[in-house]
């Protein structure tokens, strides 16, 4: 299988040289595979959004490397710059990433920047608008008059249209309604399915973690706990608590009904649609 992205014995510290030092980001060597869906999960501080960062060249390493289609993307400028229409990022808070006085300026900011026509910008918008299920009506609206799920919707759309190799979503869907959250979800999972793009998110909810995540990195104080399997990861829920994380509720409930001595039930039960399967097939 081939590698989207590696990092090599990545570090970061923000304030270097300061009393105030913090290693965000300690010593972590890891691949995420082309068209594999990972989540990285871990407490709050722990270093997600500081090493995603790293992947699309916003933040440079303290040591340690980065390779996007087996580039060193620090290698020269151009390598840097070109990165970011390669590996695409949805920050935390989008909100802080619209900027222009419309939506739509906003979606056609990425794809204005990559040398295309007007006419192939105009296309794109289109289509990522099309893709996120954004209302074309609000395209001339200014993106401080819009809800929450719009404007993440218009930050994606502006992404998308970059149409990236790899799409990095940090905490996604906090503090959407549940309604709002399975729609962009499930948009996003559809994208990937057509697209067959790479895609990383973080998430601080471990039912959406396990729903759609093939594989999961956990990161403890800048460090990988674990990179495994979701289900393997999922199976470790004592060192997660450990962690101060959980795992799902279904996943607690059909541990429980093993440790009381219930027989034939698989290791790790991930989601509602797993707990089915298994009560039906028994
Ligand atoms: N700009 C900054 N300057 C100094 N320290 C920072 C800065 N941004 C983050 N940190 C510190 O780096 C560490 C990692 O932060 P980071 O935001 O990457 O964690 P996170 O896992 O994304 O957390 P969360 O789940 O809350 O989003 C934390 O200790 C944080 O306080
Ligand atoms: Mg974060």
């Amino acid at each position: 299988m081939s590698v989207a992205i590696e990092t090599q014995n990545l570090t970061f510290h923000y304030l270097k040289g300061t009393r105030l030092q913090k290693t965000a980001v300690n010593n972590v060597s890891v691949k995420f595979n082309k068209y594999e869906i990972i989540a990285i999960i871990g407490h709050t501080g722990s270093g997600k959004s500081s090493f995603i960062q790293h992947l699309n060249g916003l933040l440079k390493p303290s040591s340690g490397k980065v390779f996007v289609n087996g580039e060193d993307i620090w290698k020269n400028r151009t390598n840097v710059r070109n990165v970011r229409f390669k590996v695409g990022v949805v920050f935390q808070q989008p909100e802080y990433q619209l900027f222009e006085d419309t939506i739509y300026k906003d979606i056609a900011f990425g794809p204005s920047n990559m040398g295309i026509s007007d006419e192939e910008v105009k296309n794109r918008v289109e289509e990522a608008v099309k893709f996120v299920g954004l209302n074309r009506k609000i395209l001339n609206e200014s993106p401080f008059d819009v809800s929450g799920g719009e404007k993440r919707k218009a930050v994606i759309a502006g992404v998308v249209a970059m149409d990236p190799d790899v799409l990095i979503l940090d905490e996604l869907t906090a503090g959407l309604d549940p309604f709002s959250r399975d729609d962009i979800f499930s948009r996003v999972i559809n994208y990937h399915k057509i697209r067959k793009n790479t895609v990383i998110f973080t998430s601080h909810n471990m039912d959406e973690v396990a729903s759609f995540a093939e594989k999961v990195l956990v990161l403890n104080k800048g460090e990988v706990a674990m990179f495994d399997k979701t289900s393997e990861v999922f199976s470790r829920a004592e060192e997660l608590k450990s962690m101060s994380l959980s795992v799902p509720e279904v996943t607690v409930i059909f541990s429980r009904l093993k440790k009381m001595g219930h027989k034939n039930l698989p290791d790790c039960v991930l989601d509602i649609e797993g707990a089915v399967k298994t009560l039906c097939s028994r």
